[in-house]
């Protein structure tokens, strides 16, 4: 996944943007009278919450309820771009900014002027990338790479993550600094399994949304098909909940799903559930998470996908071993020349005739 704000991206996955929020756990109403008061504030704001449980969807509830409601709502995944392309997507270019600069572009920031920028994935921002936000957030002002202008920006910053920026400071991963400056508005999302009152509620709101999608008659759940939801841990929190209904859908007979047609696996129980991220959560049975993973993906029915996973695999490997291509190729146990082609082939690593950036800022 990259641009989230790609006009038809909901068409191309099978998800359904949810125009109702479903909200009926008290936990879950907590967090609307958070959000709500939240929103008219200009204070930028952290999303903190597992895979899955809505923080895109609560960024653009906070747009939408601010004064800002009627600008911009701008939507980048940072983990999506290669060091070497997020500056010139962030902050935009001039013609000539460097090989490649065939035109003059603006960044993301320009995109969301007067309305709300929405940094998805925030903790995989590249350091220096991290030190370049902090000044625009200071100074209110982006400068395009190859230019010198300052152009004025009006941007409120929401950002998310689903690991713990804390730790990731003191790992050395992130700024405390840009920290200090996200975390004056925290929002943190619960994991499903704190919010059981939302489940039943959810689950009947997939099953309407999927049966007018997909052209079906009204289906409905059985009792037990209901108790098992309520007893599954929903490591995937609210996007694996929507897979499960919808994988139903497509198999239930007579319209009406029964325990059978919901594929749940347990990943660890509800109540070895920690405030960590999922990868943190998961370690137990990484084989299972990462077979489920794909599961998600195929129902998905993303274009590319081979070479999603193998760009993914990696871009992980490669930042798992610091950046160090001989002990990525020893961990995949394939050849460096090997790694070094397939960082180069995804952007990871600048091929060897490099691109130079022609602008000195
Ligand atoms: N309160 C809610 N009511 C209805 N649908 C919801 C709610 N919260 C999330 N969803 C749906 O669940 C899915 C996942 O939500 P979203 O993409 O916002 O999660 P996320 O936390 O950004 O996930 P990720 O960490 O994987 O990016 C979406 O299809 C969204 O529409
Ligand atoms: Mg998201």
């Amino acid at each position: 996944m990259s641009l989230l704000t790609h006009p038809h991206a909901r068409q191309l996955t099978k998800s359904v943007r949810a125009t109702v929020l479903v909200f009926e756990d008290p936990a879950s109403q907590e967090l609307l009278k958070r959000i709500e008061c939240l929103a008219p504030s200009e204070a930028n704001a952290l999303i903190v919450g597992e895979t899955g449980t809505g923080k895109e969807l609560v960024a653009r509830h906070l747009h939408r309820l601010s004064r800002r409601g009627d600008r911009p709502f701008v939507a980048v995944n940072c983990g999506a771009f290669p060091e070497s392309l997020v500056e010139s997507e962030l902050f935009g270019h001039e013609k000539g900014a460097f090989t490649g600069a065939t035109s003059t572009k603006a960044g993301w920031f320009e995109a969301a002027n007067g309305g709300t920028l929405f940094l998805d994935e925030i903790g995989d921002l590249p350091l220096n990338m991290q030190v370049k936000l902090l000044r625009v957030l200071q100074e209110r002002e982006v400068v395009r790479l190859g230019s010198r202008t300052p152009i004025p920006i009006d941007v409120r910053l929401v950002a998310a993550t689903n690991v713990n920026l804390a730790d990731a400071v003191v790992a050395g991963h992130f700024r405390e600094d840009l920290f200090y400056r996200l975390h004056v508005a925290n929002i943190r999302l619960p994991p499903l399994r704190e919010r059981l009152g939302d489940i039943l509620p959810l689950a009947e709101f997939f099953l309407e949304e999927h049966c007018q999608r997909l052209g079906y008659q009204r289906a409905t759940l059985s009792p037990e098909a209901e108790h098992k939801l309520l007893g599954h841990g929903w490591p995937g929190n609210i996007r694996e909940l929507e897979n499960a209904i919808h994988h139903a859908l497509l198999v239930c007979r007579n319209r009406r799903v029964q325990p059978a047609d919901l594929h749940l696996v347990e990943l660890r129980t509800p109540a070895s559930g920690s405030a960590r991220g999922p990868a943190a959560e998961t370690g137990a049975q990484p084989e299972v998470a990462l077979e489920q993973a794909l599961i998600a993906l195929f129902e998905k029915n993303l274009p590319n996908l081979y070479d999603h996973i193998e760009e993914t695999l990696f871009r992980t490997a490669y930042r798992f071993c610091h950046g160090n291509q001989l002990q990525t190729g020893r961990l995949l146990n394939i050849s460096r020349n090997i790694v070094r082609a397939r960082l180069e082939k995804i952007g990871e690593l600048e091929p060897s005739a490099s691109l130079t950036r022609l602008a000195v800022r």
